[in-house]
């Protein structure tokens, strides 16, 4: 094995403020909750950000209004990800919106419902496929397609600890997340060298917005840090992953822990 080049740390490598500069991204589900964070995050290191909503509207043009407001460009595209006839154009419209092919993906979008092995239906099993694991590869498998050659392309996949540690709730939910660990570590040998395929596996970080009153008092005795992590946890790891160019098919657990318990 040799070593053809010792790169020297800059501050592009590790992150400064900036360094996507010149790059655009998309977020799915980016309008609200934890993928608002990632676009700001996105935005706050220069991308142009393209944030995608099904039904939050509102919440979306809001995002665009506060992306904006870091002195970059953003734009809205809605999409139902459960129609793969329009999943599949979804990459198309945001480069048109962007004005420029993506250089990240960053695949946030999900349902999240209750249910056992014995009580989940066709229904919920095959909306929770196609949102959630059917999706990303579709939204990958574009993407793949119209990243320049030369140029290092990222996909970012927002997975959970249960991915790893699977239990017999959230049934659905949980089988379509072990389908997106796995989809993550295809595409990272798959789409290598011009493509990263990396994850982040999270614990809880906002309760479900149904939750009762005390979720979050009753889940935090679950979780080793005793804390749930905050937002900006969450996006310094996908940041972390998009500077560094030494990793790939990773899983990053932002959890406090949770998957060793
Ligand atoms: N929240 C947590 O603590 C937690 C814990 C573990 C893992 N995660 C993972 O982190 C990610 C973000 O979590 P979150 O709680 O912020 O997500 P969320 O609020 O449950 O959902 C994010 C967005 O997904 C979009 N979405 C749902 N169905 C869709 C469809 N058919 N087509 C298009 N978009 C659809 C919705 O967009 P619209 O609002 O525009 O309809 C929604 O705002 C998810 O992948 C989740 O599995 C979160």
């Amino acid at each position: 094995m040799t070593i053809d080049q010792i790169v020297e740390p800059s501050p592009e490598r590790l992150g400064e403020r900036g360094f996507l500069a010149g790059t655009a991204a998309l977020v799915t589900g980016g309008a609200r909750r934890i993928g608002r964070a990632l676009c700001l995050a996105l935005a706050q290191q220069g991308a142009t950000v393209v944030v995608h909503y099904l039904t939050s509207e509102a919440a979306a043009t809001a995002t665009v209004l506060e992306l904006e407001a870091f002195g970059g460009k953003a734009f809205k595209v809605k999409c139902d990800l459960a129609q793969p006839d329009m999943t599949v154009q979804l990459v198309a419209q945001a480069t048109t919106a962007a004005g420029q092919p993506l250089d990240i993906l960053v695949n946030n979008a999900s349902v999240f419902g209750p249910g056992s092995p014995l009580t989940t239906t066709l229904k919920e099993w095959d909306l929770n496929q196609a949102v959630n694991l059917r999706a990303p590869f579709l939204l990958s498998q574009a993407f793949a397609g119209q990243v320049p050659s030369g140029i290092t392309g990222n996909i970012i996949n927002l997975n959970d600890f249960r991915a790893t540690k699977t239990g017999s709730d959230h049934f659905a939910y949980t089988i379509s997340k072990v389908g997106l660990h796995g989809l993550t570590r295809s595409l990272a040998l798959a789409l290598a060298p011009g493509i990263r395929v990396n994850e982040l596996a999270l614990g809880a970080v906002l309760a479900p917005e149904e939750a009762p009153t005390d979720y979050e008092h009753t889940l935090r005795e679950q979780i080793p840090s005793r804390k749930f992590p905050s937002l900006d946890e969450v996006s310094s790891a996908m940041v972390f992953l998009l500077g560094n160019d030494g990793v790939t098919g990773q899983t990053v657990f932002v959890d406090g822990g949770r998957h060793l318990t």
